[in-house]
């Protein structure tokens, strides 16, 4: 379990599948997320949370839930993980959603990702994380660029969403950017 100011990273439980479905069909959610083109139903939410909680010895994905610090019951309000694991190269990609539309903007998401990125450069020894955003999510690449991400570079017009093509953005950060960053400021200082 990862411990921060504001959010705890915890591992996944049958129950979360009840929240996950909270959210899963809330437009205003998925229409930032790279998959989830139709409805999903109770039992893939159910397959899904069961493949979180059989993981490989050696994974090549991770995922936490994010739970609020404050709330005892630790409830799921979203998760944060890390795929394409590169053991090679030391590299992956970082994922996450927060499902809850009156706790967006809060600086929540900044301190699960900065959490993720301690446990993936201090724990897992990756070399720099990765991830992919599209141009309309606008909140998530400001979000993005807070916890230390850069612009790499981006792909044209490759999600159509509201009746028109956009950008997919590609960042990524080294673990020297983020130590740095960590070093400046205490967990959970800098978010709204
Ligand atoms: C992306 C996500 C995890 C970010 O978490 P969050 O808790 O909302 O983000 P934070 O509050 O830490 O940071 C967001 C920043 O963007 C700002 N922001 C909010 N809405 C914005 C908007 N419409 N345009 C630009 N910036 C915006 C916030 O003010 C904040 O910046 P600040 O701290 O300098 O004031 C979360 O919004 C989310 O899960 N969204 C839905 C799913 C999603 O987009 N997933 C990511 C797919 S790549």
């Amino acid at each position: 379990m990862l411990r921060g100011r504001k959010v705890v990273l915890r591992e996944f439980r049958k129950e979360d599948a009840g929240r996950i479905q909270e959210w899963i069909g809330n437009e205003n959610i998925t229409k930032y997320l790279g998959f989830l083109m139709f409805p999903q139903t109770l039992e893939e939410t159910e397959a899904y949370v069961e493949r979180q909680l059989h993981k490989e010895r050696v994974p090549s994905s991770g995922e936490f839930v994010i739970a609020l610090a404050d709330d005892p019951q630790l409830q799921y309000i979203g998760a944060v993980g890390l795929h394409k694991i590169d053991w090679r190269n030391r590299n992956c990609e970082l994922g996450i959603v927060i499902g809850r539309e009156d706790l967006l903007g809060q600086g929540i998401g900044a301190e699960a990702i900065d959490l993720v990125l301690d446990f993936a450069f201090g724990f897992l020894n990756m070399h720099k994380v990765n991830l992919t955003v599209f141009e309309y999510n606008e909140r998530a690449h400001h979000c993005y660029l807070k916890c230390g991400f850069k612009d790499e570079g981006r792909v044209r017009q490759q999600r159509y969403y509201d009746g028109r093509y956009w950008d997919m953005i590609f960042m990524g950060i080294t673990r020297d950017e983020h130590v740095g960053l960590r070093n400046t400021r205490a967990p959970g200082e800098g978010e709204a």
